[in-house]
């Protein structure tokens, strides 16, 4: 599927997006290990998050689907099958980094693998400290990568000095901490997005974060409670950028979530000279959501480093796209994990940004992007490396330039299935061919 999107103006509208893609793996993984029945409202039904599902259903939870997300009814970690299993989470690092956690504390033997991108990304980083726990992890092939063999069961507490700033990493320790002896202490180099601490505390686990370092142990009764996934903030960025870079736009989107460990695009669009506004607050089972309304933007290029990067590490394809129309250079450091995404996230931006005639100059760890100095050309035609977050992006360059197609889109639905519905929906000319 290539995507084709061409000059438009006057984005308006309000929406409501599928809910947030990290909450809905955790909501997938968390909620059969509780006792008792409860419903997820908005649950997210893309590509990873259904991969997630079904994995945890051939472990024997028993989820329904029922309109706009799913019932789960659970009997704790004990109601889940122990068996021997060869399960498949196709494009999802979420998945296979958070199931390794669970799998650890399971008993049984467990094969975990996905398809041949997820096939590539470093899976080291789990196996480490999840073996340090006593677990039983070999990858296939002996090179750090997947498939895993998970021979699991048995998991001590450790203390652990987390090497990379990784959510999915953090999150693999806590579940498996939940189940492990004593306790188990995670200390983060950076803090990342913490929707596991959260549901975990929400759902009665015994669980307290000091500073960077987050405690759990095991034991605690987990009773299943109804959950309401907020909009996913990653998906809603794309809008955002939408509306900004067009013009007399102005869309409103409702109930989205605004988990701070999540909110760096917005703060970054804000300082670049963002029109946006939070128009309303509001808490969903222990995650702050909102409201937010946007404005067509002039934007002016900014530095990003640091403590940001986390908080913004999947909409850097977008900010790259926003970096090349606004004025002024955009500087990007600190940011080497977009090597280690669906694609080599630095090279992808670059490759693109080139077509369009941008002036960028790659660094190890980020990049340099000088607004507003691409080339008027008839016709773009960027790729999208097998990168959903790569094809979204770079598809709205269509909606300023005119004439663009990203080819080899079939991606997109494993984040944001709705994407191009709902950017046509508010008015862009944007459509899918096949
Ligand atoms: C995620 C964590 C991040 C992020 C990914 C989702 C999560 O990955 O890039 O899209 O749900 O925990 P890392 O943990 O590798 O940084």
């Amino acid at each position: 599927m290539d995507l084709i999107s061409n000059k438009s103006n006057e984005l308006k509208g309000e929406v409501k997006l599928p809910g947030d893609k990290s909450i809905s793996h955790r909501a997938a993984i968390i909620l059969p290990l509780c006792h008792g029945d409860a419903v997820v409202n908005n649950f997210l039904f893309a590509e990873d998050t259904v991969n997630t599902l079904n994995v945890m259903k051939m472990l024997n939870a028993r989820i329904k689907i029922r309109e706009n997300g799913i019932h789960i009814n659970s009997n704790g970690i004990n109601g889940l099958k122990k068996a021997n299993k060869l399960l498949y989470v196709g494009n999802s690092g979420t998945s296979i980094r958070l199931l390794s956690g669970l799998l650890s504390a399971l008993d049984g033997k467990f094969v975990l693998y996905g398809d041949n991108s997820l096939q590539k990304r470093p899976m080291k980083r789990i196996i480490k400290p999840l073996n340090l726990m006593g677990a039983r992890i070999k990858s296939l092939y002996d090179n750090d990568l997947a498939p895993l063999i998970i021979d699991g069961g048995r998991l001590k507490g450790i203390e652990y000095n987390m090497e990379v700033p990784s959510a999915q990493v953090k999150s693999a320790l806590l579940l498996a901490g939940l189940f492990a002896e004593g306790k188990t202490a995670v200390e983060e180099i950076q803090k990342t997005r913490d929707h596991t601490e959260r549901m975990l505390k929400f759902l009665g686990a015994d669980i307290s974060i000091e500073d960077n370092i987050i405690n759990i142990k095991s034991g605690n009764y987990l009773l299943a409670k109804d959950i309401d996934i907020p909009g996913d903030i990653s998906s809603a960025a794309f809008i955002i950028a939408a509306a900004a870079l067009t013009e007399n736009s102005e869309i409103i989107i409702h109930d989205v979530l605004l988990n701070e460990t999540r909110t760096g695009f917005i703060d970054i669009f804000k300082m670049m000279g963002g029109e946006i506004e939070i128009i309303q607050h509001g808490i969903s089972n222990n995650e702050p959501t909102g409201s937010i309304i946007i404005k067509s933007s002039k934007l002016r290029g900014i530095k990003i480093s640091d403590e940001f990067i986390p908080r913004l590490i999947d909409e850097i394809p977008l900010i790259s796209v926003l970096a090349a129309f606004a004025d002024g250079e955009t500087i990007i450091h600190d940011a080497k994990e977009l090597r280690y995404k669906e694609s080599d996230r630095i090279k992808s931006i670059i490759h693109n940004l080139n077509i369009m005639g941008t002036h960028v100059e790659e660094f190890e760890d980020g990049m340099l992007i000088r607004g507003n100095t691409y080339t008027k050309k008839d016709e773009y035609n960027f790729e999208s490396f097998d990168d959903h977050r790569i094809a979204m992006a770079f598809s709205l360059v269509g909606l300023i330039l005119g004439n663009t197609k990203v080819i080899g889109c079939e991606n997109v639905r494993t984040s944001f299935p709705e994407f191009v519905q709902i950017l046509a929906s508010l008015g862009a000319k944007i459509y899918s061919i096949y």
